[in-house]
């Protein structure tokens, strides 16, 4: 598998940035203020994430997603690891990402990528969608928001 950076006159897989945020005008944003990234094996994407400088030296990682047949095997991870080694490269000092309140197993990848949790954007999905969002029998109603310092060397 190799990680690589979408080429400007490429499409931007929309079917997998999809799978990690419903709303298309969001990804196609994200898509065009960012850069995107793609993971291939034998000329089959299946994974990609966007990174989305938001302040000064701050990086968000947004619609980080893996083709539904692949989950589970580490591809996640990896892009995880990916996207940090990239930001430190370009010399970012945080990586930010959110996830929803009822995202368990995100909430634990990011963790295990050395992500803190720093805040809550309490109704953040309430407020920006309208049909209610339920996953692992929970309610996403909440952002957590998590954070990293590239500059540690914890
Ligand atoms: N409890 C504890 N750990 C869990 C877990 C759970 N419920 N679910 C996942 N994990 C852990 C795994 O054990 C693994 O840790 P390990 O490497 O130490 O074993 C780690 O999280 C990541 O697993 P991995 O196989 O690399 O994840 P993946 O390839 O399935 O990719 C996503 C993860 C989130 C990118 C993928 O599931 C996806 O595309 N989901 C849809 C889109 C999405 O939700 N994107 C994120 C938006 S915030």
């Amino acid at each position: 598998m190799q990680i690589r950076k979408l080429s400007i006159n490429e499409e931007p897989p929309m079917e997998l940035l999809l799978l990690a945020d419903p709303s298309s005008d969001l990804v196609k944003d994200y898509v065009k203020r960012g850069e995107c990234f793609v993971a291939e094996k034998e000329q089959e994407m299946i994974g990609s994430y966007v990174l989305l400088p938001t302040r000064p030296e701050t990086v968000e990682l947004v619609n980080i997603a893996v083709a539904e047949s692949k989950q589970g095997n580490g591809i996640g991870k990896l892009l995880v690891l990916d996207a940090i080694k990239r930001a430190k490269e370009q010399g970012y000092k945080t990586m930010e990402v959110g996830t929803g309140n009822s995202s368990v197993g995100q909430l634990a990848l990011y963790q295990k990528c050395n992500f803190r949790i720093v805040g809550v954007d309490r109704d953040f999905f309430t407020r920006h969608y309208v049909d209610k969002i339920f996953e692992n029998d929970i309610w996403c109603r909440d952002m957590i928001r998590l954070s990293q310092d590239l500059l540690s060397k914890e």
